[in-house]
């Protein structure tokens, strides 16, 4: 088999396969997932638009898994290419679960994808706006949560101490973004960008599930009180991500991109400030 530039995609969901279709033309594109069957689903879709893909099952939230999606993705040529779209979201799992998937296994997936990266490659996280909706952390525990060993990010006390399932989704995407400014000066000894992308409400699957749980009325609201008054789409997202993996995106690593139609803004100064008490 000849080899190729390989991207690879954790979680195959509606954003993850809107940053693919900008960057896997001509490439090999490793669709990976939890649930095999969204894998296959995307490949297909992917496949019927003239991309080369495989598909395999892959839990972000163990190391042994991560290293077998490596093993895979480096059988077909180069890893040039890291998304990270896996995540779970407050309405969906407890807070060990949200923990787990988003904040620890975000930076095992860094650290060892940090490791086989190709030389000109680069890499998304998707965090998320939520992350922007912490006040400013102690510098100590910014720096717990940017350089700490990767096995020990879950015994952190602040982090231990974490009982609400949006107190613990908050601070794994704080936690992404860090962990993305110290991957940063990894990543770059091999020549290769890694950056986070935080978007507000995008209606995916993730986003539809939020707007008719238990936070739904708020999240309408709030949709109809940011500055787009209306939810993102993935492809808004894929537009961002194809420049920051573009050769016009080299100067660009270890950053985060607020994309969020103005909500973060109005959170803070504007309409949404009511927020401020509820979330
Ligand atoms: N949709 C939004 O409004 C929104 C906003 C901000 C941030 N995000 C973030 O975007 C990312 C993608 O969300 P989406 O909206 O595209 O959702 P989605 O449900 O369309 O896709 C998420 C995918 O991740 C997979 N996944 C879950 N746990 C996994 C695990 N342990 N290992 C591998 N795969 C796993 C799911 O099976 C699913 O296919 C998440 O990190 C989410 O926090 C989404």
């Amino acid at each position: 088999m000849s080899k190729k530039d390989v991207v690879v995609l954790l979680g195959a969901g509606s954003i993850g396969q809107a940053i693919a279709r900008r960057v896997g033309a001509g490439k090999h594109v490793v669709l990976a997932d939890l649930k095999l069957e969204n894998a296959q689903a995307a490949a297909k879709i992917l496949e019927d638009a003239g991309f080369e893909t495989s598909a395999v099952a892959a839990d972000l939230s163990s190391r042994e898994s991560i290293l077998k999606l490596a093993e895979h993705a480096r059988g077909f040529g180069e890893v040039k290419n890291l998304i990270n779209a896996a995540g779970v979201s407050p309405s969906q799992a407890p807070v060990e679960a949200i923990l787990k998937v988003d904040l620890y296994s975000t930076a095992v997936l860094l650290e060892e994808f940090g490791k086989i990266i190709g030389m000109g490659g680069s890499g998304i996280v998707i965090s998320s706006q939520s992350g922007h909706r912490l006040g400013a952390l102690p510098e100590e525990q910014n720096e717990k949560l940017a350089t700490s060993p990767t096995e020990e990010l879950l015994s952190l006390p602040f982090i231990k101490a974490i009982t609400d399932t949006l107190k613990a989704y908050q601070y794994s995407k704080r936690c992404n973004v860090l962990r993305v400014m110290y991957e940063a000066t990894r990543w770059g000894k091999r020549g290769a960008t890694i950056n986070s992308i935080s978007p507000g409400i995008i209606i995916t699957p993730l986003a539809n599930d939020e707007l008719h749980g238990p936070r739904g009325d708020g999240y309408r609201k709030m949709l109809s009180l940011c500055p787009a008054g209306r939810a993102g789409t993935p492809d808004e997202v894929g537009d961002l991500a194809e420049f920051l993996m573009s050769s016009r995106g080299r100067w660009i690593s270890g950053s985060d991109f607020l994309i969020d139609g103005g909500t973060t803004a109005s959170y803070w100064y504007g309409d949404l400030q009511y927020l401020k008490t509820t979330h």
